[in-house]
């Protein structure tokens, strides 16, 4: 799912939170295109919103004779967004005075328009600025409600742009189809740790990363979400997403069955330990001279009991990572566990798996039907897993 959006920038201090807000819609897959006025490139040139939007930055209607087409850049997006958006800006907006890029492509634009304004406190108080905002709201634009604290005067109050990872989730709430409204998704995520003793454990190298990015994108399309989430230093800051944390492989199963019986779909993207010490000695095993061994058991197979017991209302989604024979491995894996979809990513494949914020996915489903997928972001890749269970379930 592609989202076309105009980014229009105006000349405030806050310019610099939209350079970093471009990397958050970029990774979150939208499509992004700047446009600016005079006076915001006096803040941060267009060279470098250009190059972290990978797209050429509108500037000038009129530029060296010739006419930039704001009607087309309007009619391309699906939506825009101003931020920061400026006292004047708001006031050329409201009243349609289309001196510069930014004002005519908001007048050509035909999509959602969301407002996040940034100005000092008295500005944003004065009743010419309450009217501004008034008059845009009634023409059906959204307008981001503004943060409060320091801003760029040493006042204190509101006024400042709202926080980029606010402006992002204000936009997705928005924007996105919620496919998943009124299902339960659980998701276990990160690795489990096995005690040998109270010192030592045995894990793998997996940070949970690509199971926050999942629980992330069920929850923006509607989803209740738990995340069973192992011990990792990352963690999941949508509000919407209850976290559960465990330590063992044992714990995991228990609040995944346990959680899995009121929910419609489970995600397994944890890297669950297979086995664990038989014996885990309560004081810290001492080194002697000679070699030790350490005998280990199985652990219980979470993705395994939940497809085995699943109704036919539920989906089990599971990973597979692997070294060698990748597909192979994976297609036996989801008949075995009798996974609706699985997800394979290969150590062989560079910026892939662990510890990485991207990968490199194959999503196989039942009839054997293999799509494979460029190296993306993984918030990107959760989209791509998630389009295809709602083409499953549907
Ligand atoms: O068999 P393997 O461990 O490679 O299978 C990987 C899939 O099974 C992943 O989805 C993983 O989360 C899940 N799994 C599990 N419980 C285990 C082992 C793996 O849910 N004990």
């Amino acid at each position: 799912m592609s989202k076309k959006i105009i980014l229009g920038v105006s000349g405030s201090i806050a310019v610099y939170k939209s350079v970093y807000l471009v990397r958050l819609l970029i990774k979150s897959g939208y499509d992004v295109k700047v446009v600016m006025t005079p006076a915001a490139t006096k803040f941060v040139s267009a060279l470098t919103f250009a190059t972290i939007s990978k797209n050429p930055v509108s500037l000038n209607i009129i530029d060296k004779d010739t006419w930039s087409n704001h009607v087309e850049l309007g009619l391309w997006a699906d939506a825009m967004l101003i931020a920061p958006a400026t006292a004047s800006t708001l006031s050329k907006l409201s009243t349609g005075l289309s001196d510069n890029m930014l004002i005519a492509t908001y007048l050509s634009a035909k999509c959602p328009v969301f407002i996040a304004p940034a100005m000092d406190l008295d500005m944003w108080k004065h009743p010419s600025t309450r009217s501004n905002i008034t008059a845009l709201q009634s023409y059906g634009n959204y307008i981001i409600p503004v943060g409060t604290g320091e801003l760029a005067s040493g006042l204190i109050g509101d006024g400042r742009l709202a926080e980029p990872d606010d402006i992002l989730r204000y936009l997705n709430e928005a924007l996105i189809n919620k496919d998943l409204k009124g299902k339960k998704v659980i998701i276990t995520a990160g690795p489990t740790q096995e005690a040998l003793d109270p010192v030592r454990f045995l894990s793998n190298h997996s940070t949970g990363k690509m199971g926050i990015c999942l629980a992330e994108e069920c929850a923006i399309r509607g989803a209740k979400v738990t995340l069973i989430l192992g011990p990792t230093h990352l963690q999941c800051n949508h509000p919407e997403v209850k976290t559960i944390k465990i330590s063992t492989a044992q714990d995991m199963y228990d609040v995944a069955v346990e959680e899995f019986k009121s929910s419609s779909i489970a995600i397994m993207a944890a890297a669950v330990a297979d086995y664990r010490p038989k014996n885990t000695s309560a004081q810290k095993i001492k080194k002697k001279n000679n070699d030790m061994s350490i005998e280990l058991e199985r652990t219980p197979d979470i993705a395994k009991t939940l497809g085995e017991n699943k109704t036919h209302e539920q989906y089990t989604i599971g990973f597979a990572l692997e070294t060698h024979n990748a597909l192979e491995n994976a297609k036996g894996k989801l008949k075995r566990k009798n996974f609706d979809l699985i997800v394979l990513n290969s150590l062989e494949d560079k910026g892939a798996g662990f510890k990485h914020n991207t990968n490199k996915v194959s999503i196989v489903n039942k009839s054997g039907d293999v799509e494979e997928y460029p190296l993306k972001p993984k918030q990107q890749v959760a989209i791509d897993i998630i389009d295809q269970l709602i083409s499953i379930m549907n």
